[in-house]
């Protein structure tokens, strides 16, 4: 039997709760594994509060991410074997807040042995979108790269990338973050009112490229920092982006392998701030839900 978090109803975290369950075999195409850490981001409560459709089967496991060791491998598998240590992106009707789940094989990769389970089950979603927010418009080094919500699960990942590329990356998140932000090699802009003053005072051609990560009235309010609007590029809020002349992130199948690459050689560190027990998963989905979180929430069953 695993134990595992999972919503019963569309709507607030009243409906989450934890059930105990069979293990699930892997279909030929997925790969089961015992979960050692399952990171946690705001899609977990999205899709539970029904604002990603409601084409999820209930009750609904949670959670998208995870790094474990496989278990069983589908037919069809050849890449992993039993007793592999991998990260990946949970298969359809799975959840990775759980101390078993099954994996997609297709968006599953080796865990390098420097990465730890912690650091390893933030890159298949957080990681590789900030991987794929960062190589959708290509800059030149010495470019600027304007981060909304630079503090956060993708935001750190996304301005350390930048900075590997020589980028000059811009991170605004609010005061408590500026030592994160900093810690990246971007420069930390407050973000709230006034923060496309402040952004012009470090950067006054503007931007050539704005990452975003929060969406609506903050994106618009710094919109006008960027030469071309076509350069908005958001996570957060698609439909704003496209309004202001952006786009949304297209997420692609090689970001995962890319981003556990430059993970692997210690560029990129996921900054782990909370862990949490199964126990207490539905604090972790709190923290998340509540928007203003540090780097990566993770969740050790
Ligand atoms: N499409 C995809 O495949 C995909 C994948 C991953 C994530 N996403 C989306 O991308 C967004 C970011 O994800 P995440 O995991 O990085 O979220 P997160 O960890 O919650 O980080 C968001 C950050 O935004 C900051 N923030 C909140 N309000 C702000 C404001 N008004 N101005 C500036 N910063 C503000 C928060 O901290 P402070 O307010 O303290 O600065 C927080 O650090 C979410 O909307 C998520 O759903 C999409």
């Amino acid at each position: 039997m695993s134990k595992m978090l999972v919503f019963t109803e569309f709507g607030g975290p009243e409906k989450q709760t934890t059930v105990h369950q069979e293990v699930s075999s892997p279909r030929p195409s997925q790969v089961a594994i015992e979960v050692k850490a399952a990171g946690v981001n705001p899609a977990d409560w999205k899709i539970r509060a029904g604002d990603m459709g409601d084409h999820w089967k209930l009750p609904a496991p949670m959670g998208r991410e995870a790094a474990g060791i496989v278990t069983a491998v589908g037919a069809d598998v050849e890449q992993f074997s039993v007793g592999d240590e991998v990260l990946g992106t949970a298969g359809k009707g799975h959840g990775t807040f759980a101390q078993h789940t099954v994996l997609d094989a297709h968006q599953t990769v080796a865990k390098p042995e420097e990465l730890s389970f912690a650091d390893a089950a933030t890159l298949p979603v957080a990681g590789a979108t900030a991987y794929d927010l960062t190589h959708q418009i290509e800059l030149e080094p010495g470019q600027t790269m304007v981060i909304l919500g630079a503090g956060g699960g993708v935001g750190v990942m996304a301005a350390q990338i930048g900075n590997v590329h020589q980028f000059n990356v811009i991170g605004i998140a609010s005061a408590s973050k500026q030592e994160l932000v900093e810690s990246t090699g971007a420069t930390f802009v407050e973000s709230g009112d006034g923060a496309t003053d402040r952004i012009r005072s470090v950067a006054p051609h503007g931007a050539d490229l704005i990452i975003d990560l929060v969406g609506g009235q903050p994106l618009r309010d710094i919109a006008s920092v960027v030469k071309d609007a076509k350069n908005i590029i958001s996570s957060a809020d698609p439909t704003t982006a496209e309004e202001l002349g952006g786009s949304g992130v297209q997420r692609t199948s090689e970001g995962l392998e890319k981003i556990t690459e430059v993970a692997k050689y210690g560029l990129v560190d996921p900054h782990v701030s909370q862990r949490f027990t199964l126990d207490d998963a539905q604090q972790a989905v709190a923290a998340v839900e509540e928007g203003h979180t540090a780097g990566k929430v993770i969740i050790e069953p």
